[in-house]
């Protein structure tokens, strides 16, 4: 049971306050009657509600996936630049949704969103191996050796040795190569730490999959779209 204002207000229909006032004005139905008592608890379950005769399609979770873009932070909150929630329409904003693990400012790509906390807390544990596979633009040639080193476990510049990550060579030429990496990892700059690692140096990053849903190629840098029912029920499997 959740109080009537508190469930309309995290659907997207405005502050608390602006709430009451729609129940105070009449404009809100439960199961058929207009009622005006915001302070009401009811099972948003089984109730339907309906503000100035729209019904409400009441869910408590969200799942997003957007293609991040450049210059943007993986936050819920920052004091100087603009976050991946700031992109969002208020609508989905309503329901407070955080970023799954972090992608740097300059890495783009595939970012989920959500606030179900046990799915993305499941989702970046290292225990259930979800693999993230990145594609990445590279200053120099990568080798053969570079992808022996990446199954061995490179070793980071804080002696952190990385757990076996797949790498594969799209191009590579004196003037710089193309790869992708999988890892099932998240530590802070990883590819770009693996490859400095290696004396070579990340100029592009895009995370294309994630726990293997691929990236949404339809959607432009900054823009987002719900998962389908397919793709929640898939990461829920991890
Ligand atoms: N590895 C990085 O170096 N940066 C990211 O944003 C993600 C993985």
């Amino acid at each position: 049971m959740e109080r009537l204002d508190k469930i309309i207000s995290n659907l997207g229909y405005g502050s608390r306050k602006e709430v009451k006032s729609l129940v105070k004005k009449g404009f809100v139905e439960v199961d058929g009657e207009i009622v005006k008592d915001s302070n009401m608890k009811i099972d948003p379950d089984t109730s339907i509600i309906k503000v100035n005769g729209e019904e409400l399609y009441y869910r408590e979770y969200i799942y997003l996936m957007m293609n991040k873009p450049d210059g943007v932070i993986s936050a819920t909150y920052d004091n100087r630049d603009m976050t991946v929630i700031d992109l969002l329409h208020v609508d989905y904003q309503a329901f407070e949704p955080f970023p799954v693990g972090r992608l740097d400012k300059d890495t783009v790509g595939l970012l989920l969103l959500t606030n179900d906390g046990e799915l993305n807390h499941r989702l970046i544990s290292p225990k259930w191996h979800v693999d993230k596979v990145y594609f990445a633009k590279i200053d120099k040639k990568v080798t053969e050796e570079d992808v022996k080193a990446f199954k061995e476990g490179i070793t980071l510049d804080d002696g952190y040795v990385c757990k076996e990550a797949k790498l594969e060579i799209l191009s590579a030429t004196d003037e710089g190569s193309e790869i992708n990496v999988t890892i099932q990892e998240g530590k802070f700059h990883q590819v770009k730490r693996m490859f400095e690692a290696r004396d070579k140096k990340v100029v592009y990053l895009q995370r294309i999959e994630f726990g293997g849903l691929p990236l949404d190629r339809d959607l432009e840098e900054g823009e987002y779209r719900e998962l389908t029912d397919e793709e929640i029920e898939h990461l829920k499997k991890f």
